[in-house]
Protein backbone atom coordinates (compact mmCIF):
# COMPACT_ATOMS: atom_id res chain seq x y z
CA UNK A 1 0.00 0.00 0.00
CA UNK A 2 1.55 3.68 -0.76
CA UNK A 3 0.27 7.24 -0.12
CA UNK A 4 0.00 9.93 -2.29
CA UNK A 5 -1.93 12.76 -2.43
CA UNK A 6 -2.23 13.05 -6.86
CA UNK A 7 -2.21 9.25 -8.51
CA UNK A 8 -1.23 10.14 -11.74
CA UNK A 9 -1.71 7.29 -14.89
CA UNK A 10 0.18 7.52 -18.00
CA UNK A 11 3.91 9.51 -18.51
CA UNK A 12 2.91 11.04 -21.54
CA UNK A 13 3.58 15.05 -21.43
CA UNK A 14 0.35 15.62 -19.34
CA UNK A 15 1.41 12.91 -16.80
CA UNK A 16 4.78 14.14 -16.71
CA UNK A 17 4.23 18.04 -16.36
CA UNK A 18 1.46 17.69 -13.76
CA UNK A 19 3.51 15.80 -11.62
CA UNK A 20 6.29 18.48 -12.30
CA UNK A 21 3.90 21.47 -11.72
CA UNK A 22 2.54 19.74 -8.86
CA UNK A 23 5.97 18.99 -7.39
CA UNK A 24 6.66 22.89 -7.79
CA UNK A 25 3.44 23.70 -5.41
CA UNK A 26 4.71 21.13 -2.72
CA UNK A 27 1.91 18.24 -3.88
CA UNK A 28 2.98 14.84 -4.50
CA UNK A 29 2.42 12.32 -6.39
CA UNK A 30 3.26 8.95 -8.29
CA UNK A 31 3.04 8.51 -11.76
CA UNK A 32 2.08 5.08 -13.22
CA UNK A 33 3.44 4.46 -16.85
CA UNK A 34 3.07 1.35 -18.64
CA UNK A 35 5.72 0.95 -20.78
CA UNK A 36 9.85 1.06 -20.37
CA UNK A 37 11.40 4.74 -20.09
CA UNK A 38 13.08 3.76 -23.27
CA UNK A 39 9.68 2.93 -25.61
CA UNK A 40 8.19 6.36 -24.50
CA UNK A 41 12.01 8.48 -25.09
CA UNK A 42 11.75 7.05 -28.48
CA UNK A 43 7.83 7.22 -29.52
CA UNK A 44 8.34 9.99 -32.60
CA UNK A 45 5.00 12.20 -32.46
CA UNK A 46 3.94 15.97 -32.41
CA UNK A 47 6.79 19.01 -33.02
CA UNK A 48 5.15 21.74 -32.76
CA UNK A 49 5.31 24.08 -29.56
CA UNK A 50 3.05 26.91 -29.07
CA UNK A 51 4.30 30.24 -27.41
CA UNK A 52 2.35 29.88 -24.28
CA UNK A 53 3.47 26.05 -23.99
CA UNK A 54 7.33 26.68 -24.58
CA UNK A 55 6.82 29.68 -22.29
CA UNK A 56 5.26 27.35 -18.74
CA UNK A 57 7.76 24.89 -19.83
CA UNK A 58 10.09 27.52 -19.46
CA UNK A 59 8.56 28.87 -16.32
CA UNK A 60 8.66 25.73 -14.85
CA UNK A 61 12.50 25.53 -15.27
CA UNK A 62 12.13 22.47 -17.64
CA UNK A 63 13.08 24.95 -20.63
CA UNK A 64 17.38 24.69 -20.84
CA UNK A 65 17.76 22.33 -23.86
CA UNK A 66 14.32 23.32 -25.41
CA UNK A 67 15.78 26.75 -25.82
CA UNK A 68 19.59 25.66 -26.75
CA UNK A 69 17.94 22.79 -29.30
CA UNK A 70 14.12 24.01 -30.39
CA UNK A 71 14.00 25.93 -33.90
CA UNK A 72 12.06 29.00 -33.53
CA UNK A 73 10.02 29.70 -36.39
CA UNK A 74 8.10 33.13 -36.84
CA UNK A 75 6.37 31.96 -40.20
CA UNK A 76 4.97 28.85 -41.97
CA UNK A 77 4.14 28.09 -45.74
CA UNK A 78 0.50 27.18 -47.26
CA UNK A 79 0.82 25.82 -50.40
CA UNK A 80 -1.06 25.13 -53.44
CA UNK A 81 -1.21 25.02 -57.16
CA UNK A 82 2.30 24.98 -57.53
CA UNK A 83 3.02 27.90 -55.34
CA UNK A 84 3.68 28.74 -51.64
CA UNK A 85 2.43 31.49 -49.95
CA UNK A 86 3.84 32.72 -46.77
CA UNK A 87 1.92 33.25 -43.45
CA UNK A 88 4.24 35.57 -41.16
CA UNK A 89 2.57 34.19 -37.73
CA UNK A 90 4.81 37.03 -35.89
CA UNK A 91 4.26 39.60 -37.93
CA UNK A 92 0.19 38.99 -37.04
CA UNK A 93 -0.17 38.09 -33.71
CA UNK A 94 2.17 40.79 -31.92
CA UNK A 95 6.07 38.86 -32.23
CA UNK A 96 4.44 35.26 -30.94
CA UNK A 97 5.97 32.34 -32.87
CA UNK A 98 6.03 28.84 -32.43
CA UNK A 99 9.24 26.38 -31.79
CA UNK A 100 10.01 23.34 -33.28
CA UNK A 101 11.09 20.41 -30.63
CA UNK A 102 9.65 16.81 -30.81
CA UNK A 103 7.74 15.63 -28.17
CA UNK A 104 9.53 12.50 -27.09
CA UNK A 105 12.92 15.66 -26.08
CA UNK A 106 10.11 17.11 -23.88
CA UNK A 107 8.99 14.21 -22.48
CA UNK A 108 12.66 13.07 -21.84
CA UNK A 109 13.63 16.57 -20.73
CA UNK A 110 10.88 15.93 -17.66
CA UNK A 111 11.54 12.77 -17.14
CA UNK A 112 14.96 13.67 -16.13
CA UNK A 113 13.34 16.56 -14.22
CA UNK A 114 11.15 14.13 -12.37
CA UNK A 115 14.11 11.53 -11.22
CA UNK A 116 16.17 14.53 -10.74
CA UNK A 117 13.98 15.69 -7.97
CA UNK A 118 13.51 12.20 -6.65
CA UNK A 119 9.59 12.08 -7.69
CA UNK A 120 8.27 8.10 -7.76
CA UNK A 121 7.70 7.70 -11.76
CA UNK A 122 7.30 3.89 -11.92
CA UNK A 123 7.34 2.65 -15.35
CA UNK A 124 6.15 -1.41 -16.71
CA UNK A 125 3.47 -1.12 -14.74
CA UNK A 126 0.16 -3.45 -15.53
CA UNK A 127 -3.72 -4.10 -15.05
CA UNK A 128 -4.18 -0.24 -13.40
CA UNK A 129 -8.00 -0.29 -12.12
CA UNK A 130 -9.35 2.75 -10.74
CA UNK A 131 -11.88 2.09 -7.52
CA UNK A 132 -13.94 4.46 -4.98
CA UNK A 133 -13.73 7.05 -7.50
CA UNK A 134 -16.95 8.76 -6.01
CA UNK A 135 -15.25 8.56 -2.66
CA UNK A 136 -12.95 11.01 -0.66
CA UNK A 137 -10.31 8.22 -0.81
CA UNK A 138 -9.97 6.85 -4.28
CA UNK A 139 -7.50 4.21 -5.39
CA UNK A 140 -5.52 2.66 -7.92
CA UNK A 141 -4.38 -1.07 -8.09
CA UNK A 142 -1.59 -2.17 -10.65
CA UNK A 143 0.61 -4.81 -10.95
CA UNK A 144 4.42 -3.48 -10.78
CA UNK A 145 7.41 -5.77 -10.83
CA UNK A 146 5.73 -8.72 -10.19
CA UNK A 147 3.96 -7.81 -7.27
CA UNK A 148 -0.37 -6.84 -7.10
CA UNK A 149 -0.16 -2.96 -5.44
CA UNK A 150 -2.60 -0.43 -4.04
CA UNK A 151 -2.07 3.08 -4.37
CA UNK A 152 -4.22 5.27 -1.83
CA UNK A 153 -4.62 9.11 -3.15
CA UNK A 154 -6.78 12.26 -2.79
CA UNK A 155 -7.14 12.28 -6.89
CA UNK A 156 -6.57 10.77 -9.32
CA UNK A 157 -5.27 12.35 -12.64
CA UNK A 158 -6.08 10.36 -15.95
CA UNK A 159 -3.34 11.24 -18.37
CA UNK A 160 -3.14 7.98 -19.74
CA UNK A 161 -4.12 8.80 -23.48
CA UNK A 162 -6.67 7.94 -26.04
CA UNK A 163 -6.67 4.30 -25.61
CA UNK A 164 -5.62 4.73 -21.56
CA UNK A 165 -8.28 2.88 -18.77
CA UNK A 166 -8.96 6.51 -17.00
CA UNK A 167 -12.17 7.36 -19.32
CA UNK A 168 -13.25 3.96 -19.66
CA UNK A 169 -13.22 3.76 -15.63
CA UNK A 170 -16.08 6.25 -15.28
CA UNK A 171 -19.46 4.21 -15.07
CA UNK A 172 -21.08 4.24 -18.46
CA UNK A 173 -23.79 7.07 -19.41
CA UNK A 174 -21.72 9.74 -17.56
CA UNK A 175 -20.31 11.02 -19.60
CA UNK A 176 -21.46 12.84 -23.09
CA UNK A 177 -19.06 11.50 -26.23
CA UNK A 178 -18.48 14.07 -29.06
CA UNK A 179 -16.67 12.74 -32.48
CA UNK A 180 -15.84 12.40 -35.81
CA UNK A 181 -13.35 9.85 -38.05
CA UNK A 182 -12.03 11.28 -40.83
CA UNK A 183 -11.74 9.04 -44.43
CA UNK A 184 -7.89 9.22 -44.21
CA UNK A 185 -4.39 9.13 -42.18
CA UNK A 186 -1.34 10.51 -42.64
CA UNK A 187 1.89 8.42 -43.17
CA UNK A 188 4.50 10.24 -41.47
CA UNK A 189 8.17 9.53 -41.86
CA UNK A 190 11.23 10.76 -40.26
CA UNK A 191 14.28 10.90 -42.83
CA UNK A 192 18.03 11.80 -42.06
CA UNK A 193 18.77 15.07 -44.41
CA UNK A 194 18.46 18.15 -43.96
CA UNK A 195 15.04 20.43 -44.25
CA UNK A 196 14.42 21.58 -47.50
CA UNK A 197 13.05 24.89 -46.54
CA UNK A 198 13.49 26.59 -42.87
CA UNK A 199 9.75 27.03 -42.10
CA UNK A 200 7.04 24.17 -42.41
CA UNK A 201 5.42 23.55 -45.24
CA UNK A 202 1.48 22.82 -45.24
CA UNK A 203 0.50 21.76 -49.06
CA UNK A 204 -2.46 21.13 -50.85
CA UNK A 205 -2.58 18.65 -53.62
CA UNK A 206 -5.27 16.87 -55.79
CA UNK A 207 -3.78 13.86 -54.71
CA UNK A 208 -3.80 14.73 -51.07
CA UNK A 209 -1.82 16.55 -48.08
CA UNK A 210 1.63 16.67 -47.63
CA UNK A 211 3.74 18.26 -44.68
CA UNK A 212 7.29 19.12 -44.62
CA UNK A 213 8.68 19.63 -41.03
CA UNK A 214 11.71 18.99 -39.63
CA UNK A 215 13.19 17.63 -36.09
CA UNK A 216 16.76 19.75 -36.09
CA UNK A 217 19.61 20.92 -39.16
CA UNK A 218 19.96 17.10 -40.25
CA UNK A 219 16.47 15.66 -39.52
CA UNK A 220 13.18 15.98 -42.25
CA UNK A 221 9.88 14.71 -40.73
CA UNK A 222 6.93 14.74 -43.31
CA UNK A 223 3.59 13.64 -43.43
CA UNK A 224 1.03 12.34 -46.44
CA UNK A 225 -2.32 12.11 -46.02
CA UNK A 226 -3.16 8.41 -47.04
CA UNK A 227 -5.83 5.95 -46.92
CA UNK A 228 -7.02 5.33 -43.08
CA UNK A 229 -6.73 1.15 -43.87
CA UNK A 230 -3.02 1.78 -45.26
CA UNK A 231 -0.36 -0.85 -44.14
CA UNK A 232 3.21 0.98 -43.58
CA UNK A 233 4.15 -2.47 -46.02
CA UNK A 234 2.44 -0.77 -48.97
CA UNK A 235 4.69 2.41 -48.56
CA UNK A 236 7.75 1.40 -49.56
CA UNK A 237 10.60 4.36 -49.59
CA UNK A 238 10.58 4.79 -52.90
CA UNK A 239 6.82 5.56 -53.05
CA UNK A 240 7.05 8.02 -50.69
CA UNK A 241 9.77 10.25 -52.16
CA UNK A 242 7.92 9.85 -55.14
CA UNK A 243 4.60 11.29 -53.77
CA UNK A 244 6.26 13.20 -51.60
CA UNK A 245 8.15 14.93 -55.03
CA UNK A 246 4.86 14.75 -56.31
CA UNK A 247 2.55 16.77 -54.53
CA UNK A 248 5.04 19.48 -52.65
CA UNK A 249 6.32 20.35 -56.34
CA UNK A 250 6.57 23.51 -57.51
CA UNK A 251 6.62 25.68 -60.66
CA UNK A 252 9.87 27.14 -59.29
CA UNK A 253 13.23 25.47 -58.81
CA UNK A 254 12.12 24.09 -55.26
CA UNK A 255 13.25 20.57 -54.48
CA UNK A 256 12.94 18.34 -51.63
CA UNK A 257 16.13 16.63 -50.79
CA UNK A 258 15.96 12.79 -49.36
CA UNK A 259 18.17 10.44 -47.23
CA UNK A 260 17.23 7.69 -45.51
CA UNK A 261 14.19 6.96 -43.78
CA UNK A 262 14.92 5.85 -40.11
CA UNK A 263 11.25 5.79 -38.66
CA UNK A 264 7.67 5.44 -40.76
CA UNK A 265 4.09 4.91 -39.03
CA UNK A 266 0.58 5.83 -40.00
CA UNK A 267 -2.14 7.41 -37.53
CA UNK A 268 -5.74 7.79 -38.12
CA UNK A 269 -7.76 10.68 -37.45
CA UNK A 270 -10.56 11.58 -35.27
CA UNK A 271 -11.53 14.81 -33.57
CA UNK A 272 -13.12 13.41 -29.89
CA UNK A 273 -14.13 15.36 -27.09
CA UNK A 274 -15.57 13.50 -23.92
CA UNK A 275 -17.70 16.27 -21.07
CA UNK A 276 -17.31 16.39 -18.73
CA UNK A 277 -13.55 15.74 -17.63
CA UNK A 278 -14.33 15.16 -14.21
CA UNK A 279 -16.16 12.39 -12.45
CA UNK A 280 -15.59 12.81 -8.80
CA UNK A 281 -11.51 12.50 -7.41
CA UNK A 282 -10.93 11.63 -11.20
CA UNK A 283 -9.76 14.49 -13.60
CA UNK A 284 -9.17 13.63 -17.12
CA UNK A 285 -6.78 15.38 -19.15
CA UNK A 286 -5.39 15.32 -22.35
CA UNK A 287 -5.44 12.85 -25.07
CA UNK A 288 -7.43 10.93 -22.59
CA UNK A 289 -10.34 13.34 -22.56
CA UNK A 290 -9.97 14.89 -26.30
CA UNK A 291 -8.31 13.90 -29.58
CA UNK A 292 -7.60 16.51 -32.51
CA UNK A 293 -6.91 15.58 -36.32
CA UNK A 294 -2.75 16.65 -36.10
CA UNK A 295 -3.33 19.01 -39.26
CA UNK A 296 -3.15 21.76 -36.71
CA UNK A 297 -0.21 20.86 -34.18
CA UNK A 298 -2.69 20.87 -31.73
CA UNK A 299 -2.59 18.09 -29.42
CA UNK A 300 0.22 18.34 -27.23
CA UNK A 301 -0.28 21.57 -26.66
CA UNK A 302 -4.06 21.11 -25.62
CA UNK A 303 -2.70 18.57 -23.21
CA UNK A 304 -0.38 21.21 -21.43
CA UNK A 305 -2.98 23.96 -21.25
CA UNK A 306 -5.33 21.14 -19.68
CA UNK A 307 -2.73 20.50 -17.07
CA UNK A 308 -2.03 24.08 -16.60
CA UNK A 309 -5.33 24.27 -15.24
CA UNK A 310 -5.59 21.40 -13.10
CA UNK A 311 -2.12 21.35 -11.64
CA UNK A 312 -3.20 25.31 -10.53
CA UNK A 313 -6.79 24.11 -9.07
CA UNK A 314 -5.13 20.97 -7.36
CA UNK A 315 -2.30 23.28 -5.64
CA UNK A 316 -5.11 25.76 -4.39
CA UNK A 317 -7.17 22.77 -2.98
CA UNK A 318 -4.79 21.28 -0.94
CA UNK A 319 -3.37 24.45 0.07
CA UNK A 320 -6.23 26.18 1.07
CA UNK A 321 -9.41 23.53 0.28
CA UNK A 322 -10.42 26.20 -2.05
CA UNK A 323 -12.30 23.55 -4.26
CA UNK A 324 -13.59 26.46 -6.94
CA UNK A 325 -10.52 25.89 -9.80
CA UNK A 326 -11.49 21.96 -9.35
CA UNK A 327 -14.91 23.08 -9.83
CA UNK A 328 -14.14 24.97 -12.61
CA UNK A 329 -11.97 22.60 -14.39
CA UNK A 330 -14.09 20.92 -16.62
CA UNK A 331 -15.93 23.87 -18.05
CA UNK A 332 -12.54 26.01 -18.43
CA UNK A 333 -10.41 23.21 -19.86
CA UNK A 334 -13.65 22.70 -22.42
CA UNK A 335 -13.64 26.33 -23.52
CA UNK A 336 -10.20 25.80 -25.20
CA UNK A 337 -10.81 22.15 -26.40
CA UNK A 338 -13.63 23.20 -28.63
CA UNK A 339 -11.70 26.56 -30.14
CA UNK A 340 -8.85 23.78 -30.43
CA UNK A 341 -11.49 21.60 -31.76
CA UNK A 342 -12.30 24.19 -34.75
CA UNK A 343 -9.20 25.27 -36.14
CA UNK A 344 -8.39 21.34 -36.32
CA UNK A 345 -11.20 20.73 -37.68
CA UNK A 346 -10.68 23.88 -39.98
CA UNK A 347 -7.11 23.01 -41.17
CA UNK A 348 -8.25 19.25 -42.16
CA UNK A 349 -10.97 20.02 -44.00
CA UNK A 350 -9.23 23.36 -45.98
CA UNK A 351 -5.83 21.05 -46.90
CA UNK A 352 -7.21 17.50 -47.51
CA UNK A 353 -8.41 15.66 -50.77
CA UNK A 354 -11.89 14.27 -49.43
CA UNK A 355 -12.42 10.56 -50.65
CA UNK A 356 -15.83 10.81 -53.26
CA UNK A 357 -15.73 14.73 -52.59
CA UNK A 358 -16.71 16.38 -55.99
CA UNK A 359 -15.43 19.25 -57.60
CA UNK A 360 -17.45 21.66 -55.62
CA UNK A 361 -15.53 20.94 -52.56
CA UNK A 362 -12.32 21.22 -54.20
CA UNK A 363 -13.07 25.02 -55.89
CA UNK A 364 -14.12 25.72 -51.62
CA UNK A 365 -11.07 24.75 -50.47
CA UNK A 366 -9.25 26.70 -53.16
CA UNK A 367 -10.64 29.55 -52.54
CA UNK A 368 -10.35 29.45 -48.86
CA UNK A 369 -6.97 28.60 -49.23
CA UNK A 370 -6.57 32.05 -51.53
CA UNK A 371 -8.93 33.81 -49.18
CA UNK A 372 -5.95 33.29 -46.10
CA UNK A 373 -3.04 33.73 -48.55
CA UNK A 374 -4.52 37.39 -49.49
CA UNK A 375 -6.93 39.00 -46.39
CA UNK A 376 -4.78 40.03 -43.24
CA UNK A 377 -7.88 39.13 -41.34
CA UNK A 378 -8.00 35.92 -42.54
CA UNK A 379 -4.32 35.05 -42.08
CA UNK A 380 -4.50 36.57 -38.68
CA UNK A 381 -7.28 33.67 -37.68
CA UNK A 382 -5.08 30.52 -38.74
CA UNK A 383 -1.89 32.65 -37.26
CA UNK A 384 -3.24 33.61 -33.68
CA UNK A 385 -4.85 29.60 -33.65
CA UNK A 386 -1.80 28.32 -34.79
CA UNK A 387 0.73 30.03 -32.55
CA UNK A 388 -1.97 29.74 -29.70
CA UNK A 389 -4.70 31.58 -28.12
CA UNK A 390 -4.15 33.18 -24.36
CA UNK A 391 -7.60 33.32 -23.46
CA UNK A 392 -9.99 31.47 -25.21
P1 LIG B 1 0.05 10.36 -24.44
O1 LIG B 1 1.23 11.01 -24.98
O2 LIG B 1 -0.67 9.35 -25.26
O3 LIG B 1 0.50 9.69 -23.06
C1 LIG B 1 -0.26 8.74 -22.38
C2 LIG B 1 0.65 7.82 -21.62
O4 LIG B 1 -0.14 6.90 -20.86
C3 LIG B 1 1.51 6.97 -22.54
O5 LIG B 1 2.86 7.04 -22.14
C4 LIG B 1 0.94 5.57 -22.40
O6 LIG B 1 1.92 4.58 -22.57
C5 LIG B 1 0.39 5.62 -20.99
N1 LIG B 1 -0.69 4.67 -20.73
C6 LIG B 1 -1.71 4.31 -21.55
N2 LIG B 1 -2.52 3.43 -20.96
C7 LIG B 1 -2.00 3.23 -19.72
C8 LIG B 1 -2.39 2.41 -18.65
N3 LIG B 1 -3.48 1.63 -18.72
N4 LIG B 1 -1.64 2.43 -17.53
C9 LIG B 1 -0.53 3.22 -17.43
N5 LIG B 1 -0.12 4.02 -18.44
C10 LIG B 1 -0.85 4.01 -19.57
N6 LIG B 1 -0.06 15.63 -32.38
C11 LIG B 1 0.38 16.59 -33.16
O7 LIG B 1 0.12 17.75 -32.86
N7 LIG B 1 1.12 16.29 -34.28
C12 LIG B 1 1.46 15.00 -34.61
O8 LIG B 1 2.14 14.76 -35.60
C13 LIG B 1 1.00 13.97 -33.81
N8 LIG B 1 1.29 12.68 -34.10
C14 LIG B 1 0.79 11.70 -33.30
C15 LIG B 1 1.04 10.36 -33.61
C16 LIG B 1 0.49 9.32 -32.85
C17 LIG B 1 0.77 7.87 -33.21
C18 LIG B 1 -0.32 9.66 -31.73
C19 LIG B 1 -0.95 8.56 -30.88
C20 LIG B 1 -0.54 11.00 -31.41
C21 LIG B 1 0.00 12.02 -32.19
N9 LIG B 1 -0.23 13.38 -31.88
C22 LIG B 1 0.22 14.35 -32.67
C23 LIG B 1 -0.95 13.81 -30.72
C24 LIG B 1 -0.03 14.13 -29.55
O9 LIG B 1 1.12 13.34 -29.62
C25 LIG B 1 -0.83 13.88 -28.30
O10 LIG B 1 -1.88 14.82 -28.27
C26 LIG B 1 -0.03 13.93 -27.00
O11 LIG B 1 0.82 12.83 -26.92
C27 LIG B 1 -0.98 13.94 -25.79
O12 LIG B 1 -0.26 13.74 -24.61
P2 LIG B 1 -0.89 12.91 -23.43
O13 LIG B 1 0.13 12.95 -22.34
O14 LIG B 1 -2.27 13.36 -23.16
O15 LIG B 1 -1.05 11.42 -23.99
C1 LIG C 1 4.37 18.33 -37.04
C2 LIG C 1 3.21 17.67 -36.74
C3 LIG C 1 2.01 18.27 -37.02
O1 LIG C 1 0.86 17.65 -36.73
C4 LIG C 1 1.95 19.54 -37.59
O2 LIG C 1 0.75 20.10 -37.86
C5 LIG C 1 3.13 20.19 -37.86
C6 LIG C 1 4.34 19.59 -37.59
C7 LIG C 1 5.67 17.68 -36.74
O3 LIG C 1 5.64 16.52 -36.31
O4 LIG C 1 6.71 18.28 -36.95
Amino acid sequence: MMDTQVGIVGAGPAGLLLAHLLRLQGVESVVLEARDRAYVEARVRAGVLEQGTVDLLSEAGVGDRLHREGLVHQGLELRFDGRGHRIDLSELTGGRAITVYGQQEVVKDLIAARLDAGGELLFEVDGVTLHDLEGEAPTVRFRHEGSEEELRCAVVAGCDGFHGVCREAIPAGTLSVYEREYPFAWLGILAEVAPSSEELIYCYHERGFALHSMRSPRLTRLYLQCAPDDDVAEWPDDRIWDELRTRLATDDQWTLGEGPIVEKGITPMRSFVVEPLRFGRVFLAGDAAHIVPPTGAKGLNLAVADVRVLSEALGAWFAQGDSAGLDAYSETCLRRVWRVQHFSWWMTSMLHRFPGGDPFDGRLQRSQLRYVCSSRAAATTLAENYVGLELV
